[in-house]
């Protein structure tokens, strides 16, 4: 028999070669709005494989961002998973913030941090939160978030305006422009991505403002694809 060949969606479920063909030769259908869609995928177990797709990579971000006091903000939590590491490890002396677009991720992820003094979740659009009190972050983190703001470099800057002097941006990203197989995303989950290359996510950290900008990528163990490396990961330091 021959073997089929195995490619991912976005959150590192397995589709089928017969099932891409099928999408590919539909128009792109991009009605969804994002907050729709993880509403729902809030509201049953994606949320939770989603937690199980991205740990590889953003454990191994987590490892290489230097240890730091003050408070610490995380743009769309998901089922709380990371913010609960950050909290519990390297924030502790400090105050985690989270914020999420969709109503069902806040309940999951307040849920997974109700023990925790030092966590707040809230509901929102990052691009038009008010940071609480007008505080300032010392990190600020987000997997597989960006590409879903209409306009990136706008997510860029209200990071860097959200952050202390010295403070540091870390975004993760499974979509971008040398990662062809997550091309079709935004038709399999029918909702608009912007898609950005490795050098547009430098670039746009460095228009911000931000200096000692850096990249990596991360493979991860789970997905067996051809890419060695399928997430990038870019960060900067707001300049003292
Ligand atoms: C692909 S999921 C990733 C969730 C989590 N970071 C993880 O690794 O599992 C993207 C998340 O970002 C949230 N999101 C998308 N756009 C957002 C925005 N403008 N403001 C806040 N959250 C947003 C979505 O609701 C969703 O929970």
């Amino acid at each position: 028999m021959e073997s089929e060949e195995l490619r991912f969606d976005p959150d590192g479920f397995i589709i089928r070669s017969s099932e891409i063909c099928s999408k590919e030769l539909q128009t792109m259908d991009l009605s969804k709005t994002t907050s729709e869609v993880f509403e729902k995928w809030g509201s049953d177990h994606r949320a939770n494989e989603m937690e199980q797709a991205h740990w590889s990579p953003v454990q191994q971000a987590f490892a290489l961002i230097p240890k730091r006091s003050g408070n610490y903000l995380e743009i769309g939590v998901g089922n709380g998973y990371g913010i609960r590491h950050m909290a519990t490890n390297q924030f502790t002396e400090g105050h985690c913030w989270g914020l999420d677009l969709a109503s069902s991720m806040v309940t999951l992820s307040k849920k997974r941090t109700e023990t925790l003094q030092n966590v707040t979740i809230e509901h929102g659009n990052f691009l038009e939160w008010n940071s609480p009190s007008n505080e300032l972050f010392s990190l600020i983190f987000s997997m597989e978030v960006f590409f879903y703001f209409p306009k990136i470099q706008q997510g860029i800057d209200k990071a860097y305006s959200l952050l202390k002097p010295g403070g540091q941006l870390w975004v993760l990203v499974d979509y971008f422009k040398e990662n062809e197989i997550s091309h079709e995303w935004p038709g399999l989950l029918q909702t608009p991505m912007q898609l950005w290359s490795k050098r547009d996510y430098r670039d746009g950290f460095i228009n911000a403002g931000f200096s000692e900008v850096g990249q990596r990528q991360f493979a991860d163990s789970q997905k067996k694809t051809s890419l060695d490396g399928n997430t990038l990961c870019t960060f900067g330091t707001k300049s003292r």
